[in-house]
């Protein structure tokens, strides 16, 4: 047994360049709190209550050609997700709005992945928060396309983690903490041999993957779960926007598992993975078709602020 005295020597591991493919800002300015800070000089103390006690929301997001997309989308739900976590965004809308142009311009990228995040900070380390300090920040870095699948589309697993229910967690915060059963879903899917997985919610129905909504069409029409009990996606409403402009039928409905069967073709969106065709879900195939192609095709247009 290691004695108090003579600590186990711990390994250095750099996280910057976990995994194959960094995914995490390694250069440049963070801002937190309203200055701008070089990556390398930031740091949060241990002792961080969003950390022990996920008391932390978040954005994703994408900037195309210098601006970031739906941005004020986005920082709407991220007050929106502090409130429903019982705090406020320390900074106002207009201030916060600003503050990612100028990260985004500082950082010199015209494509990019936008983190904003805000989080309970240190002071008391109970399960209540008290009047821990409420932190900002923003952090932008080049992100390369979420999922490169195989022609034939996704491999989504099926993950054994349920969405929970609205009375059990504040499903329409995009909290950290409810997260953690996304990435033990993702880990899980992955060592499967899966791209993803698609979730269910609390009574069975298909619900979302572990960072994107999921569409499935028919004979031409799309079809999706209601959100009732998922966050607000922005890359779904934008996916609704297409589809009204160009005429194609869209059902919010319950959808069953057993139900996929009966469509022809699949996709998934969401702000990092975009707009993503699904080849198989855990057995059942889809061929990933023209309206997929479509719908793909429409958002490569409208994120560049084009028409189409
Ligand atoms: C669990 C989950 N569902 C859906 C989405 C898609 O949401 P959005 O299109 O707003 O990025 C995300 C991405 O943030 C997510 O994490």
């Amino acid at each position: 047994m290691q004695s108090a005295s003579a600590p186990k020597q711990l390994k250095s591991v750099n996280l910057m360049s976990a995994g194959p493919k960094p995914f995490v800002q390694t250069s440049g300015e963070i801002w937190l709190n309203g200055q701008f800070v070089e990556v390398g000089q930031t740091s949060i103390p241990i002792l961080t209550h969003g950390l022990h006690y996920g008391s932390a929301v978040f954005e994703g997001e994408r900037a195309y050609g210098g601006t970031i997309f739906k941005s004020a989308e986005h920082t709407r739900r991220l007050k929106n997700s502090c409130n429903l976590l019982g705090f406020d965004l320390p900074f106002t809308f207009e201030v916060f709005e600003q503050a990612k142009r100028e990260t985004l311009s500082r950082i010199g990228l015209q494509d990019a992945y936008v983190r904003a995040i805000v989080w309970k900070g240190s002071g008391g380390l109970g399960v209540g928060t008290g009047d821990n300090q409420v932190n900002a920040a923003i952090a932008i870095w080049q992100m390369d396309p979420y999922f490169n699948p195989a022609s034939g589309g996704l491999r989504l697993d099926i993950s054994n983690w349920r969405r929970p229910p609205p009375d059990c967690a504040p499903v329409k915060a995009k909290a950290a903490g409810l997260y953690a059963i996304c990435t033990m879903s993702k880990d899980k899917a992955a060592t499967r041999g899966f791209d993803d997985a698609l979730m269910y919610d609390y009574e069975g129905r298909v619900a979302e993957c572990t960072g994107a909504h999921i569409f499935f069409c028919r004979n031409g029409a799309l079809f999706t779960p209601k959100a009732d009990w998922m966050i607000d996606g922005i890359t779904r409403a934008s996916v609704l926007e297409i589809a009204a402009k160009r005429g194609i039928s869209v059902t919010e409905k319950t959808i069953m598992p057993d139900e996929m069967s009966t469509y022809d073709e699949c996709f998934i969106v969401g702000s990092a993975v975009e707009v993503v065709p699904v080849g198989e879900i855990k057995g059942q195939a889809f061929a990933p078709g023209k309206l997929t192609e479509q719908i793909i095709g429409d958002y490569g247009k409208m994120k560049y602020g084009r028409p189409y």
